[in-house]
């Protein structure tokens, strides 16, 4: 049978990047173009900045995808571009760019859902995964708790009522003087610290409820810095770090390890761009293997945003029968 290439276009946050896939599973190139040298200067991602630097890099990188695997437009048999959730200005540039493609390449178009594609990330590595699964989907912007139940069939049984995961590692970051990303800086500066030094809150919310509230802990872990700084004490970063992680962990693995235990999935995944943190891997690795669960969860490259991801899930819903056409629009409020 012909081989099928998907470029795979994601504009929807900081990182500008191309991607082809081979078939379902074999990502020929993933080209990123990281933003975060210029964001880092104010502390966070500043919207304008991040569409015009989209702008600039994103046909160079398709290009550059297409040299580099040797295919020509010719090859292409879809394009995948994510359609949401995300920045405005930033998706518009991404869907433009694919659009475009699409009207004079007469190749197939599909909008993509961003949160579907770190899902999917999971398929890449991780060969032989297959529905049905639970994941646990933490990223900058979104957390959900969700059962796969086919590779198109998603059920959200939890979502944050607030801050996102990532959000507050990043929030509480700054707040220590780490510069943005600090998802991964605390990560680091964590693993020196006692998760035990400070008791944070831990928001369960009611007793069945698979949602999560983590603003509680940034408020807490705010004021406790806050009340240092006033009593002129130094704060043991490590030791914060340490113990706002612990808290996190707390509330991933209760709501997790529940939904698992009332359910008959027998794997379980994480997704997004807080899956590639070291002490989520390790404690759901012991709470999987109690329980016999499998786990999966990305290399540590394909859990934070990038093409492929887009790539394959715009692949399994255009094998589902989806198809987008260039009426397509941005949806930066996008659900799972
Ligand atoms: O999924 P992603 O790349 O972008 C969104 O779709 O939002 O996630 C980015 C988030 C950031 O908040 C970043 O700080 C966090 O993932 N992150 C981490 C780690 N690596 C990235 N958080 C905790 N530990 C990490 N190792
Ligand atoms: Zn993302």
């Amino acid at each position: 049978m012909k081989d099928f290439y998907t470029l795979g276009i994601e504009t929807s946050c900081d990182d500008s990047s191309v991607a082809i896939l081979k078939n379902e599973r074999e990502v020929l190139i993933d080209l990123i173009s990281s933003q975060i040298d210029i964001h880092k200067l104010f502390g966070g991602v500043v919207p304008e900045i991040a569409s015009r630097k989209h702008l600039e890099a994103i046909n160079p990188l398709i290009e550059k995808a297409l040299e580099e695997t040797g295919l020509s437009y010719d090859d292409i048999d879809l394009i995948s571009v994510t359609k949401g959730p995300g920045l405005m200005g930033s998706l518009l540039v991404g869907i433009s760019a694919a659009k475009g493609l699409s009207l004079a390449t007469g190749k197939p178009l599909i909008g993509t859902n961003h949160m579907q594609g770190h899902v999917c990330a999971n398929y890449l590595s991780n060969k032989d995964l297959k529905p049905p699964f639970i994941t646990l989907v933490v990223s900058g912007g979104h957390t959900y708790l969700c059962k796969v139940k086919s590779y198109t069939d998603y059920e959200v049984v939890g979502r944050t009522r607030d801050d996102a995961v990532g959000e507050s590692y990043d929030k509480i970051a700054r707040s220590i003087g780490l510069a943005y990303p600090g998802g991964p800086k605390i990560d680091k500066l964590a693993k020196e610290g006692n998760g035990k030094a400070i008791n944070f809150p831990r928001v369960m919310l009611e007793k069945d409820s698979y949602d999560f509230s983590f603003s509680g802990l940034k408020t807490a872990v705010l004021n406790y810095i806050h009340n240092c700084d006033q009593r002129g004490e130094e704060i043991n970063k490590a030791d914060l770090c340490a113990s706002f992680q612990e808290a996190v962990m707390d509330v991933l693995v209760e709501k997790s390890m529940r939904l698992i235990d009332q359910s008959k999935y027998k794997t379980f995944c994480l997704s997004g761009g807080v899956a590639a943190n070291s002490r989520l891997r390790d404690i759901m690795s012991q709470e999987c293997a109690k329980r016999g669960i499998a786990l999966s969860y990305p290399t540590i490259e394909l859990c934070t945003d990038n093409a492929a991801m887009i790539a394959i899930a715009g692949y399994l819903n255009y094998k589902a029968g989806e198809r987008s056409d260039n009426y397509l629009k941005v949806y930066p409020n996008l659900d799972l």
